[in-house]
């Protein structure tokens, strides 16, 4: 698992719970947030945004990414999840990997609301997205 720094995780899970508060989910009623910190040291926040035409909904680890991405961001170094049950879906887990490598941490924090707690899971990509499409092995890259 690449290092990051146990400041930066608190940040990344502080950022993630944040930015599921600002989740639009009517439909679901399941909001979810997410943080990513990528290549510049910045900090790109996401939540989920769904669509009464459902299929359109976009995932709370994809707007972050998307938004990392689209102010020039190439490489993410670690992500944070915040939701019910945090685990990130097939999608996410394979548009993360285009800007991730397989040893970057992934903090799943499954919140209760309820009860009030957090429940703090760390991973790495690899573990979650074993055997994963190689754009150098496809020649693609
Ligand atoms: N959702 C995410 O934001 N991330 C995931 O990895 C799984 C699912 C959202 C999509 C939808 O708005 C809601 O959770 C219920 O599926």
């Amino acid at each position: 698992m690449t290092n990051i720094d146990q400041e930066t995780k608190e940040k990344l899970i502080n950022g993630a719970i944040e930015a599921r508060k600002k989740s639009y989910s009517p439909y679901s009623r399941y909001p979810v947030g997410a943080a990513v910190i990528a290549g510049s040291g910045k900090m790109y926040t996401g939540c989920n945004i769904e669509n009464s035409s459902f299929g359109l909904t976009n995932c709370a680890e994809r707007t972050a990414i998307f938004k990392a991405v689209s102010e020039g961001e190439k490489r993410i170094l670690a992500i944070a999840i915040a939701a019910k049950a945090s685990a990130p879906c097939g999608a996410c887990r394979q548009v993360l990997s285009e800007f991730a490598a397989a040893e970057i941490p992934v903090i799943l924090v499954n919140l209760d609301d309820k009860k009030g707690t957090k429940e703090i899971q760390e991973l790495t990509l690899g573990q979650l997205l074993p055997f994963s499409f190689n754009q150098e092995d496809a020649g693609l890259c």
